[in-house]
């Protein structure tokens, strides 16, 4: 069987946004919220996602924007919680699995992942289950707590 390629840069970029918007599209889920909710713009949005990717993996797609605000407008018309962003994530992967293979295409999953987690985070106010200090280790709990006595005396 062939080795798939990995997303060396903009033309895999755009293929695979392109798969991930047409299954995103047709979702029972998803599909509602960019079809008729956000009523989306596929000409502007497309390319749009093109340079935020090509951001996120190469640093020069020039995308400017604001992601966590785009997601918190949406909140007002329709749920957007952990199970549509859970759903997002597996229809991102699949479509990074079916086209590609390599150290971008497992980069690009973990940068979707943790992007996921942090709009979601932000729009839904949940606390950083990371920064959660339920989850430190001992060891982070103690530079922890060393860091806010010393932030207290390095303040005056
Ligand atoms: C359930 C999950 C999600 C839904 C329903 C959703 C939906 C949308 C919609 C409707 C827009 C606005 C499109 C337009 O009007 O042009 C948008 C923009 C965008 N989304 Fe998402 N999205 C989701 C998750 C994500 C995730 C996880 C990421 C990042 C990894 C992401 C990245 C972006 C970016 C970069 C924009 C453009 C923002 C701007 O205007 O600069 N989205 N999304």
């Amino acid at each position: 069987m062939p080795v798939a390629q990995d997303i060396e840069g903009r033309p895999e970029i755009i293929r695979l946004v392109d798969h991930f918007y047409q299954r995103i599209r047709t979702d029972d889920l998803l599909g509602f919220i960019f079809n008729d909710l956000a009523a989306v713009n596929w000409d502007a949005h497309l390319p749009k996602m093109y340079d935020f990717w090509q951001t996120v993996l190469f640093r020069d797609g020039g995308y400017k924007g604001d992601p966590i605000a785009a997601h918190a407008k949406l909140l007002a018309k329709t749920d957007l919680g952990k199970e549509q962003f859970d759903r997002w994530l597996t229809l991102f992967e699949e479509s990074v699995d079916a086209l590609f293979q390599g150290p971008n295409a497992d980069h690009i999953k973990r940068c979707a992942h943790d992007m996921a987690n942090v709009i979601n985070a932000r729009i839904n106010k949940i606390p950083d289950p990371r920064f959660d200090p339920a989850n430190l280790t001992p060891e982070q709990k103690a530079r922890y707590a060393a860091y806010k006595a010393g932030a207290g005396d390095s303040a005056s």
